[in-house]
Protein backbone atom coordinates (compact mmCIF):
# COMPACT_ATOMS: atom_id res chain seq x y z
CA UNK A 1 0.00 0.00 0.00
CA UNK A 2 2.78 2.24 1.04
CA UNK A 3 5.76 2.92 -1.11
CA UNK A 4 9.22 4.76 -0.70
CA UNK A 5 7.26 7.38 -2.97
CA UNK A 6 4.47 7.62 -0.57
CA UNK A 7 3.82 11.34 -0.28
CA UNK A 8 3.48 11.89 3.81
CA UNK A 9 1.64 15.24 5.09
CA UNK A 10 2.11 16.51 8.28
CA UNK A 11 -0.36 18.87 10.25
CA UNK A 12 1.21 21.41 12.81
CA UNK A 13 4.36 22.59 12.97
CA UNK A 14 5.23 22.76 16.68
CA UNK A 15 7.93 20.72 18.38
CA UNK A 16 6.19 16.86 17.21
CA UNK A 17 5.00 17.76 13.77
CA UNK A 18 8.52 18.98 12.98
CA UNK A 19 10.14 16.30 14.45
CA UNK A 20 7.80 14.07 12.45
CA UNK A 21 8.44 15.75 9.44
CA UNK A 22 12.16 15.17 9.89
CA UNK A 23 11.57 11.64 10.04
CA UNK A 24 9.57 11.02 6.98
CA UNK A 25 11.90 12.92 4.67
CA UNK A 26 14.69 11.17 6.36
CA UNK A 27 13.35 8.46 4.79
CA UNK A 28 13.40 9.58 2.04
CA UNK A 29 9.60 10.59 1.55
CA UNK A 30 8.12 13.98 -0.09
CA UNK A 31 6.50 15.69 3.10
CA UNK A 32 4.50 18.33 3.20
CA UNK A 33 3.90 20.27 6.40
CA UNK A 34 1.17 22.85 7.29
CA UNK A 35 0.63 25.05 9.95
CA UNK A 36 -2.18 27.50 10.61
CA UNK A 37 0.61 29.82 12.28
CA UNK A 38 3.02 31.24 9.60
CA UNK A 39 5.65 31.93 12.50
CA UNK A 40 5.46 28.68 13.36
CA UNK A 41 5.84 27.85 10.03
CA UNK A 42 9.01 29.81 9.46
CA UNK A 43 10.45 28.52 12.67
CA UNK A 44 10.22 24.76 11.39
CA UNK A 45 12.28 25.53 8.50
CA UNK A 46 14.96 27.26 11.08
CA UNK A 47 15.23 24.70 13.05
CA UNK A 48 15.12 21.82 10.17
CA UNK A 49 18.08 23.52 8.99
CA UNK A 50 19.84 23.81 11.57
CA UNK A 51 19.12 20.30 13.00
CA UNK A 52 20.87 18.73 9.12
CA UNK A 53 23.54 20.98 9.87
CA UNK A 54 24.63 19.31 13.24
CA UNK A 55 23.88 16.12 11.67
CA UNK A 56 26.26 17.21 8.83
CA UNK A 57 28.74 18.34 11.18
CA UNK A 58 28.58 15.19 13.59
CA UNK A 59 29.10 12.98 10.34
CA UNK A 60 25.59 11.33 11.08
CA UNK A 61 24.64 12.00 7.77
CA UNK A 62 25.99 13.34 4.67
CA UNK A 63 25.55 17.03 2.50
CA UNK A 64 24.11 15.15 0.10
CA UNK A 65 21.60 13.41 2.01
CA UNK A 66 20.48 16.94 4.50
CA UNK A 67 20.21 18.26 0.86
CA UNK A 68 17.71 15.88 -0.41
CA UNK A 69 15.66 15.59 3.37
CA UNK A 70 15.53 20.04 2.55
CA UNK A 71 14.21 19.45 -0.99
CA UNK A 72 11.83 16.72 0.26
CA UNK A 73 10.34 19.00 2.51
CA UNK A 74 7.42 21.36 1.28
CA UNK A 75 6.43 24.30 4.29
CA UNK A 76 3.04 25.19 3.30
CA UNK A 77 0.42 27.55 4.36
CA UNK A 78 -2.35 25.88 2.03
CA UNK A 79 -3.87 22.57 2.94
CA UNK A 80 -4.99 22.22 -0.43
CA UNK A 81 -1.46 20.61 -1.38
CA UNK A 82 -2.24 17.56 0.81
CA UNK A 83 -4.48 16.28 -2.22
CA UNK A 84 -1.72 13.99 -3.25
CA UNK A 85 -0.75 13.36 0.03
CA UNK A 86 -1.00 9.02 0.93
CA UNK A 87 -0.85 9.33 4.80
CA UNK A 88 -1.57 12.57 6.90
CA UNK A 89 -0.24 12.68 10.42
CA UNK A 90 -2.05 15.30 12.19
CA UNK A 91 0.69 17.24 15.57
CA UNK A 92 -1.83 20.12 16.30
CA UNK A 93 -3.38 21.41 19.54
CA UNK A 94 -4.60 18.79 21.80
CA UNK A 95 -8.39 19.80 21.71
CA UNK A 96 -10.89 17.43 20.03
CA UNK A 97 -12.93 20.05 18.64
CA UNK A 98 -10.42 21.79 16.87
CA UNK A 99 -8.86 18.01 15.62
CA UNK A 100 -12.43 16.81 14.62
CA UNK A 101 -12.90 19.78 12.73
CA UNK A 102 -9.35 19.69 11.14
CA UNK A 103 -10.07 15.92 10.14
CA UNK A 104 -13.13 16.93 8.17
CA UNK A 105 -11.78 19.16 6.26
CA UNK A 106 -9.04 17.56 5.26
CA UNK A 107 -11.67 14.41 4.30
CA UNK A 108 -12.95 16.50 1.71
CA UNK A 109 -8.75 18.07 0.45
CA UNK A 110 -7.50 14.18 -0.29
CA UNK A 111 -7.74 11.35 -1.84
CA UNK A 112 -10.45 8.54 -1.48
CA UNK A 113 -7.30 6.09 -0.27
CA UNK A 114 -5.26 8.64 1.81
CA UNK A 115 -4.97 7.57 5.61
CA UNK A 116 -5.43 9.76 8.27
CA UNK A 117 -3.68 9.66 11.63
CA UNK A 118 -3.52 11.33 14.96
CA UNK A 119 -0.25 12.09 16.93
CA UNK A 120 -2.61 12.93 20.35
CA UNK A 121 -1.58 11.83 23.51
CA UNK A 122 -4.61 11.41 25.68
CA UNK A 123 -7.84 11.67 23.05
CA UNK A 124 -9.72 8.69 21.87
CA UNK A 125 -8.97 8.18 18.07
CA UNK A 126 -12.48 6.66 17.88
CA UNK A 127 -13.50 10.38 18.41
CA UNK A 128 -11.22 11.75 16.26
CA UNK A 129 -12.47 9.48 13.86
CA UNK A 130 -16.18 10.05 14.68
CA UNK A 131 -15.51 13.71 12.71
CA UNK A 132 -15.13 11.95 9.13
CA UNK A 133 -17.19 10.04 6.73
CA UNK A 134 -15.00 7.35 7.15
CA UNK A 135 -13.51 6.40 9.88
CA UNK A 136 -12.18 3.31 8.67
CA UNK A 137 -9.21 5.07 7.68
CA UNK A 138 -8.14 7.05 11.08
CA UNK A 139 -5.86 5.45 12.99
CA UNK A 140 -3.29 6.90 16.00
CA UNK A 141 0.47 7.47 15.64
CA UNK A 142 1.71 8.17 18.41
CA UNK A 143 5.20 9.42 18.48
CA UNK A 144 7.68 10.55 21.75
CA UNK A 145 9.45 13.59 22.42
CA UNK A 146 11.86 14.58 20.62
CA UNK A 147 10.48 12.31 17.46
CA UNK A 148 14.08 12.41 16.10
CA UNK A 149 15.12 10.74 18.70
CA UNK A 150 13.30 8.52 20.24
CA UNK A 151 12.49 5.38 18.80
CA UNK A 152 8.77 4.22 19.97
CA UNK A 153 6.09 4.88 18.07
CA UNK A 154 2.20 3.28 19.38
CA UNK A 155 0.14 2.47 16.53
CA UNK A 156 -3.69 3.02 17.97
CA UNK A 157 -6.52 1.58 16.06
CA UNK A 158 -9.88 3.20 16.50
CA UNK A 159 -13.02 1.13 17.17
CA UNK A 160 -13.91 1.20 13.63
CA UNK A 161 -10.15 1.52 11.79
CA UNK A 162 -9.36 -0.82 8.70
CA UNK A 163 -7.09 -3.99 9.53
CA UNK A 164 -5.07 -3.41 6.60
CA UNK A 165 -4.49 0.18 6.95
CA UNK A 166 -3.27 -0.57 10.88
CA UNK A 167 -0.89 -2.92 9.43
CA UNK A 168 0.40 -1.56 6.40
CA UNK A 169 0.89 2.10 8.33
CA UNK A 170 2.45 0.13 11.12
CA UNK A 171 4.83 -1.47 8.31
CA UNK A 172 5.28 2.22 7.27
CA UNK A 173 6.32 3.41 10.05
CA UNK A 174 8.96 0.67 11.12
CA UNK A 175 10.82 1.18 7.71
CA UNK A 176 11.46 4.44 9.12
CA UNK A 177 13.53 3.12 11.45
CA UNK A 178 11.24 3.18 14.39
CA UNK A 179 9.96 0.66 16.88
CA UNK A 180 6.00 -0.10 16.86
CA UNK A 181 3.80 -1.34 19.45
CA UNK A 182 0.24 -1.79 18.82
CA UNK A 183 -2.05 -0.59 21.64
CA UNK A 184 -5.91 -0.57 22.09
CA UNK A 185 -7.61 2.71 22.48
CA UNK A 186 -7.59 3.62 25.44
CA UNK A 187 -6.67 6.57 27.77
CA UNK A 188 -2.73 7.19 27.89
CA UNK A 189 -2.49 4.08 25.66
CA UNK A 190 0.30 2.20 26.93
CA UNK A 191 2.97 4.21 27.99
CA UNK A 192 1.21 7.22 29.31
CA UNK A 193 -1.11 4.93 31.32
CA UNK A 194 1.85 2.35 32.61
CA UNK A 195 4.63 5.41 33.85
CA UNK A 196 1.44 6.89 35.74
CA UNK A 197 2.79 4.81 38.94
CA UNK A 198 6.06 6.03 38.82
CA UNK A 199 5.05 9.21 39.55
CA UNK A 200 1.82 8.67 41.40
CA UNK A 201 3.58 6.08 44.17
CA UNK A 202 6.48 8.23 44.09
CA UNK A 203 4.40 11.28 45.31
CA UNK A 204 2.18 8.89 47.50
CA UNK A 205 5.44 7.99 49.64
CA UNK A 206 6.62 11.59 49.92
CA UNK A 207 3.29 12.79 51.30
CA UNK A 208 2.78 9.89 53.54
CA UNK A 209 6.31 11.45 54.91
CA UNK A 210 7.90 7.84 54.39
CA UNK A 211 10.59 9.68 52.10
CA UNK A 212 11.95 12.81 51.03
CA UNK A 213 11.91 13.73 47.05
CA UNK A 214 15.88 13.28 47.12
CA UNK A 215 16.37 10.23 48.44
CA UNK A 216 13.40 8.82 46.63
CA UNK A 217 14.53 9.88 43.12
CA UNK A 218 18.22 8.34 44.77
CA UNK A 219 16.36 4.94 45.84
CA UNK A 220 15.11 4.21 42.02
CA UNK A 221 18.07 5.23 40.48
CA UNK A 222 20.78 2.69 43.12
CA UNK A 223 18.23 0.14 43.00
CA UNK A 224 16.15 0.39 39.99
CA UNK A 225 19.12 2.06 37.86
CA UNK A 226 16.40 4.58 36.60
CA UNK A 227 18.34 7.08 34.38
CA UNK A 228 15.98 10.02 36.49
CA UNK A 229 14.48 9.46 39.64
CA UNK A 230 10.49 10.45 39.64
CA UNK A 231 11.10 13.79 40.92
CA UNK A 232 13.79 14.89 38.50
CA UNK A 233 11.58 13.78 35.80
CA UNK A 234 8.37 15.23 36.54
CA UNK A 235 10.70 18.43 37.23
CA UNK A 236 11.91 17.77 33.00
CA UNK A 237 8.67 16.78 31.12
CA UNK A 238 7.37 20.00 33.08
CA UNK A 239 4.26 19.85 35.38
CA UNK A 240 2.14 21.74 33.28
CA UNK A 241 2.58 17.72 30.55
CA UNK A 242 2.69 15.53 33.79
CA UNK A 243 0.19 16.72 36.05
CA UNK A 244 -2.69 17.18 32.85
CA UNK A 245 -1.71 13.82 31.68
CA UNK A 246 -2.22 11.86 35.11
CA UNK A 247 -5.74 14.03 35.64
CA UNK A 248 -6.75 13.39 31.59
CA UNK A 249 -6.26 9.30 32.56
CA UNK A 250 -7.50 9.69 35.74
CA UNK A 251 -11.08 11.37 34.43
CA UNK A 252 -10.69 8.66 31.65
CA UNK A 253 -11.09 6.42 33.62
CA UNK A 254 -13.70 7.33 36.02
CA UNK A 255 -11.69 8.39 38.38
CA UNK A 256 -9.90 5.01 39.26
CA UNK A 257 -7.60 5.70 42.18
CA UNK A 258 -4.50 3.90 40.66
CA UNK A 259 -4.09 7.15 38.96
CA UNK A 260 -5.48 9.81 41.57
CA UNK A 261 -3.43 13.19 40.76
CA UNK A 262 -1.06 14.89 43.82
CA UNK A 263 -2.16 17.54 45.58
CA UNK A 264 1.44 18.56 45.99
CA UNK A 265 1.82 18.17 42.34
CA UNK A 266 -1.14 20.80 41.65
CA UNK A 267 0.02 22.98 43.99
CA UNK A 268 3.07 23.75 42.11
CA UNK A 269 1.46 23.72 38.53
CA UNK A 270 -0.93 26.35 40.28
CA UNK A 271 2.16 28.37 41.42
CA UNK A 272 4.12 28.63 38.11
CA UNK A 273 6.96 26.48 39.96
CA UNK A 274 6.57 24.53 36.55
CA UNK A 275 10.37 22.34 36.60
CA UNK A 276 13.39 22.88 35.01
CA UNK A 277 12.40 25.18 32.51
CA UNK A 278 10.50 27.74 34.45
CA UNK A 279 13.67 27.20 37.40
CA UNK A 280 11.83 25.90 40.02
CA UNK A 281 9.39 22.73 40.35
CA UNK A 282 10.30 20.15 43.24
CA UNK A 283 13.82 21.06 43.04
CA UNK A 284 15.36 24.91 43.16
CA UNK A 285 17.74 25.00 39.55
CA UNK A 286 18.18 29.07 40.15
CA UNK A 287 21.69 29.73 40.37
CA UNK A 288 23.25 29.57 43.67
CA UNK A 289 20.40 27.34 44.93
CA UNK A 290 21.67 23.93 46.86
CA UNK A 291 20.37 20.48 46.12
CA UNK A 292 19.13 18.39 48.94
CA UNK A 293 21.32 15.62 49.93
CA UNK A 294 19.91 12.33 50.18
CA UNK A 295 19.83 9.87 53.26
CA UNK A 296 21.30 7.49 51.71
CA UNK A 297 20.09 4.30 53.18
CA UNK A 298 19.84 1.33 51.81
CA UNK A 299 17.17 -0.65 53.36
CA UNK A 300 15.09 2.22 52.86
CA UNK A 301 15.87 2.37 49.35
CA UNK A 302 14.83 -1.01 48.55
CA UNK A 303 11.65 -0.67 50.42
CA UNK A 304 10.79 2.46 48.31
CA UNK A 305 11.83 0.80 45.04
CA UNK A 306 9.73 -2.09 45.60
CA UNK A 307 6.43 -0.73 46.36
CA UNK A 308 7.21 1.77 43.30
CA UNK A 309 8.28 -1.24 40.78
CA UNK A 310 5.19 -3.36 42.40
CA UNK A 311 2.71 -0.66 41.55
CA UNK A 312 4.34 -0.15 37.61
CA UNK A 313 4.43 -4.06 37.06
CA UNK A 314 0.47 -4.19 38.75
CA UNK A 315 -0.17 -1.04 35.90
CA UNK A 316 1.91 -3.40 33.17
CA UNK A 317 -0.12 -6.84 33.74
CA UNK A 318 -3.63 -5.02 34.08
CA UNK A 319 -2.67 -3.34 30.07
CA UNK A 320 -1.53 -7.17 29.17
CA UNK A 321 -4.79 -8.71 30.76
CA UNK A 322 -7.45 -6.06 29.39
CA UNK A 323 -6.13 -7.11 26.40
CA UNK A 324 -4.84 -3.89 25.52
CA UNK A 325 -1.33 -4.59 24.52
CA UNK A 326 0.50 -7.93 24.09
CA UNK A 327 3.44 -8.22 27.37
CA UNK A 328 6.08 -7.93 24.53
CA UNK A 329 4.63 -4.34 23.56
CA UNK A 330 4.23 -3.58 26.81
CA UNK A 331 7.79 -3.94 27.37
CA UNK A 332 9.16 -2.81 24.83
CA UNK A 333 6.78 0.35 25.01
CA UNK A 334 8.29 1.14 28.47
CA UNK A 335 11.89 0.50 27.58
CA UNK A 336 12.24 2.38 23.80
CA UNK A 337 9.55 4.81 24.98
CA UNK A 338 10.57 6.35 28.06
CA UNK A 339 13.92 4.58 28.99
CA UNK A 340 13.35 2.39 31.44
CA UNK A 341 15.99 0.24 32.49
CA UNK A 342 13.96 -2.96 31.72
CA UNK A 343 11.07 -4.15 30.75
CA UNK A 344 8.62 -4.18 33.75
CA UNK A 345 7.13 -7.89 32.91
CA UNK A 346 10.75 -9.14 32.35
CA UNK A 347 11.64 -7.09 35.89
CA UNK A 348 8.58 -9.07 37.22
CA UNK A 349 9.77 -12.27 35.93
CA UNK A 350 13.79 -11.39 37.61
CA UNK A 351 12.26 -10.35 41.11
CA UNK A 352 9.92 -12.72 41.45
CA UNK A 353 6.06 -12.75 40.29
CA UNK A 354 5.04 -14.08 43.50
CA UNK A 355 7.29 -11.31 45.67
CA UNK A 356 5.91 -8.99 43.54
CA UNK A 357 2.33 -9.91 43.95
CA UNK A 358 3.38 -10.31 47.89
CA UNK A 359 4.26 -6.20 47.98
CA UNK A 360 0.94 -5.55 46.57
CA UNK A 361 -0.93 -7.58 48.80
CA UNK A 362 0.40 -5.87 51.64
CA UNK A 363 -0.22 -3.07 50.58
CA UNK A 364 -3.80 -3.85 50.14
CA UNK A 365 -4.09 -4.85 53.34
CA UNK A 366 -2.33 -1.93 54.90
CA UNK A 367 -4.57 1.03 53.49
CA UNK A 368 -7.32 -1.05 52.16
CA UNK A 369 -7.72 0.89 49.12
CA UNK A 370 -8.83 0.02 45.78
CA UNK A 371 -5.84 1.82 44.48
CA UNK A 372 -3.55 -0.98 45.64
CA UNK A 373 -5.78 -4.06 44.31
CA UNK A 374 -3.67 -6.29 42.64
CA UNK A 375 -4.52 -7.18 39.00
CA UNK A 376 -6.13 -10.37 37.78
CA UNK A 377 -3.43 -11.30 35.66
CA UNK A 378 -1.10 -10.96 38.61
CA UNK A 379 -2.47 -12.67 41.01
CA UNK A 380 -2.95 -16.03 38.50
CA UNK A 381 0.80 -15.24 37.46
CA UNK A 382 1.75 -14.95 41.03
CA UNK A 383 -0.36 -17.56 42.92
CA UNK A 384 0.62 -20.14 40.16
CA UNK A 385 4.09 -19.51 40.37
CA UNK A 386 4.13 -18.61 36.60
CA UNK A 387 7.12 -16.69 34.17
CA UNK A 388 5.74 -13.84 31.78
CA UNK A 389 8.95 -15.24 29.80
N1 LIG B 1 5.04 17.49 23.19
C1 LIG B 1 5.05 16.19 23.48
O1 LIG B 1 5.84 15.71 24.31
C2 LIG B 1 4.09 15.27 22.77
C3 LIG B 1 4.41 13.91 22.69
C4 LIG B 1 3.56 13.06 21.97
C5 LIG B 1 2.40 13.57 21.41
N2 LIG B 1 2.10 14.89 21.54
C6 LIG B 1 0.87 15.37 20.86
O2 LIG B 1 1.24 15.98 19.63
C7 LIG B 1 0.35 17.05 19.32
C8 LIG B 1 1.16 18.33 19.11
O3 LIG B 1 1.92 18.61 20.26
P1 LIG B 1 3.18 19.58 20.25
O4 LIG B 1 3.88 19.40 21.54
O5 LIG B 1 3.93 19.43 18.97
O6 LIG B 1 2.43 21.00 20.24
P2 LIG B 1 3.03 22.41 19.80
O7 LIG B 1 2.26 23.42 20.55
O8 LIG B 1 4.52 22.44 19.89
O9 LIG B 1 2.65 22.52 18.23
C9 LIG B 1 1.33 22.54 17.77
C10 LIG B 1 1.31 23.29 16.44
O10 LIG B 1 0.01 23.15 15.87
C11 LIG B 1 -0.37 24.38 15.27
N3 LIG B 1 -1.83 24.41 15.19
C12 LIG B 1 -2.71 24.57 16.20
N4 LIG B 1 -3.97 24.48 15.72
C13 LIG B 1 -3.87 24.23 14.39
C14 LIG B 1 -4.81 24.01 13.36
N5 LIG B 1 -6.11 24.03 13.60
N6 LIG B 1 -4.35 23.75 12.11
C15 LIG B 1 -3.01 23.75 11.85
N7 LIG B 1 -2.07 23.96 12.79
C16 LIG B 1 -2.50 24.19 14.05
C17 LIG B 1 0.22 25.44 16.18
O11 LIG B 1 0.40 26.66 15.48
C18 LIG B 1 1.56 24.80 16.59
O12 LIG B 1 2.62 25.20 15.73
C19 LIG B 1 -0.67 17.10 20.45
O13 LIG B 1 -1.78 16.36 20.08
C20 LIG B 1 0.08 16.43 21.61
O14 LIG B 1 -0.80 15.83 22.52
C21 LIG B 1 2.93 15.76 22.18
Amino acid sequence: MFTKKSCIGVIGSGAMGSGIAQVAATAGHEVYIFDSNASALEKAKKNLEASLQKLVEKQKITEKHSDAIIKNTNFTSELNNFKECDLVIEAIIENLEVKQKLFSELEKIVSETCVLSSNTSSLSITSIASAVAKPERVIGVHFFNPATLMPLVEIIPGIASDENIVNETKKLIDSWGKITVVAKDTPGFIVNRVARSFYGEALRINEEGIADIATIDWAMKEVGGFKMGPFELMDLIGHDVNYVVTETVWKQFYFDPRFKPAIAQKRLLEAGFLGRKSGRGFYNYKEGSVMPEPTKNKELAIQIFNRIIAMLINEACDTVYLKIATPEDVDLAMTKGVNYPKGLLKWADDLGVKEVLGTLNNLYELYGEDRYRPSLLLKFMGTNSKRFY
